[in-house]
């Protein structure tokens, strides 16, 4: 189908009410504020800080947004994060009604140490669509971009993963790389890739940015395997919707009481949970700001009175990805409004 100029126009152009209206534009500014007010905190060792200064403002740049948003995803259950708490109303309180997931920063420890991929993410879809399993801290992950949609599963083993990406991509497997968190749990995950021939990328955190890399081009990295935190799974699933990617998970309990909870949720342990599942429909909007530099993003940048941000701004519905380099004024934003009205 080709498109009529008036087609464009119109996907690009923000519409009234709902979700027609582009939120992903206004979550920019949500990302950018979190990570400029994070950024000051790079190599200070204080993991706490820096959540801390994100989440502010973060906090400070949602609320305003047009919307009745739900968080399902965020700094924790109600008693122990006082802000951004799962359940917490944000947004004006207008239509549209939206489930809103948040890592105001993913890498705490990368940037408390300075070390590179510390992001801050925010994603947006229609109310109910986003998962959460309440109490099961982890999933196993795997993460491909399209050219392992459809064709990788977590029902296949390690080895077919990796031939099978090889074969759709056109590559020999020990071209390709595969991103592995760096925990003593995925000792054996290590050997095995390892032994097909395929290279690995071990981080020390940060599997949003992990998993969103087999999707760009120019990372050099063609998927991402492990257990890693069930909230940036979600928020992985809903970047790559945007991008055109997969990700597929299982819950990963720690330890029997998590299993038991499992089972009074009444959730499979052995169900593999698809990008769908996680995300369900395709009005999703996605943002993501680079604290430090990283393979998605450039970090903060400070000038004299001033600093630079990268962020990627996606809507899956359009299809859309903006990479937006934004220079940020201080000195003239003192006189406009406070820093969280960047
Ligand atoms: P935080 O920024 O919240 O510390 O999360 C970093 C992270 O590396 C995630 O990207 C990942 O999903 C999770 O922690 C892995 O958990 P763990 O460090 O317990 O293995």
């Amino acid at each position: 189908m080709t498109l009529k100029p008036e087609d464009i126009a119109s996907s690009i152009l923000p519409t009234a009410g709902g979700l027609d209206r582009n939120i992903a534009m206004e979550l920019c500014r949500v990302t950018e504020a979190a990570a400029l007010a994070a950024a000051r905190w790079m190599g200070r060792g204080n993991k706490n800080a820096l959540d801390q200064a994100a989440v502010n403002a973060m906090r400070d740049r949602l609320k305003v947004i047009q919307m009745d948003g739900i968080v399902v995803i965020g700094e924790g259950e109600k008693d122990e994060a006082p802000m951004l708490y799962i359940g917490e109303r944000i947004g004006n309180g207008q239509e549209p009604k939206v489930d809103v997931a948040v890592d105001p920063v993913d890498g705490t420890t990368l940037l408390s140490k300075g070390l590179p991929n510390a992001v801050s993410v925010v994603a947006l879809a229609n109310q109910g669509t986003m998962y959460y399993p309440p109490g099961i801290v982890y999933m196993e992950k795997l993460a491909v971009g399209p050219a392992g949609k459809g064709v990788c599963s977590l029902e296949m083993s390690i080895e077919e993963n990796i031939d099978a990406l090889a074969a759709s991509k056109g590559e020999r497997v020990d071209d390709l790389t595969v991103v592995v968190l760096d925990r003593p749990r995925h000792e054996k995950l290590i050997d095995r890739v390892r032994a097909t021939g395929a290279r690995i990328k071990l981080i020390s955190d940060g599997d949003v940015a992990g998993g969103i890399m087999p999707s760009l081009p120019d990372t050099g990295v063609d998927m991402l395997m492990g257990v890693g935190g069930s909230p940036e799974a979600v928020l992985t699933a809903a970047a790559l919707k945007c991008l055109g990617g997969d990700i597929q998970c299982k819950l990963w309990p720690r330890n029997e009481d998590e299993r038991a909870q499992a089972e009074k949720l009444n959730l499979a342990l052995d169900q593999v949970l698809t990008i769908d599942d996680l995300v369900r429909g395709d009005d999703v909007f996605f943002s993501l700001t680079g604290v430090t530099d990283g393979e998605l993003v450039k970090g903060v940048h400070y000038f004299p009175h001033g600093a630079t941000t990268e962020t990627l701004v996606m809507r899956s519905r359009s299809g859309t990805i903006r990479r937006i380099q934004a220079v940020h004024n201080f000195e003239k934003l003192e006189h406009y409004a406070d820093l969280a009205g960047i």
